[in-house]
């Protein structure tokens, strides 16, 4: 084959690399602010990580221009032009001179200082809370399940009742929603129950493991309000892909109302409807991603969805939900789930006292409304294979639940605000 022939397959090969990047860089603008880009970080532990990486792709681009530079040159000044070249001895050989070597082996410890002293600093940055800024932080821990998170507040203490019905205090959990303070360094112990999982949100900050026997923790800090996605990002078995969790970074007087909420007992629906409802919370409104051609963006902001889901619905129905707090206990639902105030005390589960206020539900993998929680408690095996409420509770305990028992437990579930 002719030389000439391999130079123009060369340019063909650079003529489809340039248009894959063009294309890459244009569909950019979906991937760069996708809900687990870690392009459009939101606050200073994942804006350190970014910056480290750019700072690592720049020394690597310059190292991959200066090289591809020298070895097209040498590819173009030193090619065989005819019959003649290709039996010619080859030119001059520079091996051994010590000023190329010496430099090369100078720039090549200078990439790796220039790549190490930030990698460094950024490693501490981002291990703990700076110590100017620990007497403001927030303590939560999370507790990683297959296939869920737990995250508890150590620091509140909520309202509950004994088992003879007397009032005391006792620590709360939330499943899959993380609820913190935005402004706020928040160090997240992390923990796990059975294997190891990674804890991840690419907007604040991650990934660390969850692992066992080891206290690891994390911090980071939302600059602003906002609602943000996070994923166990280590495999953890079956269900692992779908093991995602959400973060709601509120501002100091909404975080303060979401606590007390949470430390209330259960919400309860008096026999004529309409409960207590929640006036500092926005109105009911419909939470619904856009039908047509599904683009992972919502009717209205999440951070508004989520605070739509706090107010009760309207046209609840008392009968329902109470014949769905009967059914709670009779299907054995409360031997893994706790409900504070209605006697339910499971730990298996995630906490649902409070369970109709989450935006999702089955760990971050499907929203919270009636359709998708009846598609839940109907086959949960079908949503999330292997999950432990389908294997220890529906297959081991032999729960059926007809049409209406679902019926009634989505009305009950929904109604704990
Ligand atoms: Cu937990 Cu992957």
């Amino acid at each position: 084959m002719s030389l000439s022939k391999y130079s123009s397959r060369f340019s063909r090969f650079l003529g489809a690399a340039a248009a894959v990047a063009g294309t890459l860089l244009l569909s950019g603008c979906y991937w760069f602010d996708g809900p687990q880009s870690t392009f459009d970080p939101n606050g200073p532990v994942a804006r350190s990580q970014m910056d480290l990486f750019y700072l690592t792709c720049w020394v690597s681009l310059f190292i991959f221009v200066v090289v591809g530079g020298v070895l097209a040159y040498a590819m173009v000044k030193f090619r065989a032009r005819g019959e003649a070249d290709e039996h010619a001895e080859p030119p001059e050989q520079s091996h051994g001179n010590p000023l190329v070597e010496i430099s090369l082996i100078g720039a090549s410890v200078l990439a790796l200082v220039i790549i190490a002293v930030p990698t460094l600093a950024g490693i501490w940055y981002s291990f703990d809370v700076p110590a100017e800024n620990k007497a403001d932080s927030y303590g939560i821990t999370a507790t990683g399940y297959q296939w869920w998170f737990k995250f508890d507040y150590p620091g509140e203490t909520a309202q509950t009742l004994d088992p003879t019905g007397k009032s005391m205090n006792a620590p709360f959990s939330v499943a899959n929603e993380l609820v913190i303070p935005s402004g706020r360094p928040v160090r997240i112990n992390l923990r796990t129950v059975d294997v190891i999982h990674s804890f991840w949100i690419p907007k604040l900050a991650g990934k660390v493991d969850m692992m066992p026997n080891r206290a690891n923790h994390l911090w980071l800090r939302a600059d602003q309000p906002g609602y943000f996605w996070g994923q166990c990002a280590e495999f953890c078995g079956e269900s692992h892909a779908v093991m995602r969790f959400r973060v709601i970074a509120l501002g100091p007087k909404e975080f303060n109302d979401w606590v007390n909420a949470q430390m209330a007992p259960a919400r309860k629906v008096p026999a004529g409807g309409a409960g207590d409802a929640k006036a500092q919370f926005a109105a009911y409104r419909s939470f619904h991603r856009n039908e047509a051609g599904y683009t992972g963006k919502f009717d209205v902001s999440p951070l508004d969805a989520w605070r739509a889901k706090q107010s009760p619905e309207t046209g609840e129905d008392p009968a329902k939900i109470a014949r769905g707090r009967e059914l709670f206990a009779a299907k054995t639902c409360s031997s893994c789930h706790t409900i504070r105030g209605d006697g339910f005390i499971g730990v298996v589960g995630p906490e649902l006292t409070h369970v109709g206020a989450r935006t999702t539900i089955a760990a971050g993998l499907l929203e919270n409304d009636r359709d998708e929680l009846h598609r839940w408690i109907h086959a949960p095996n079908e949503v999330k294979p292997g999950n432990t409420m389908w294997v220890a509770g529906y297959l081991a305990n032999n729960i059926k639940l007809t049409p209406e028992d679902e019926d009634a437990l989505v009305n009950y579930l929904q109604s704990l605000k």
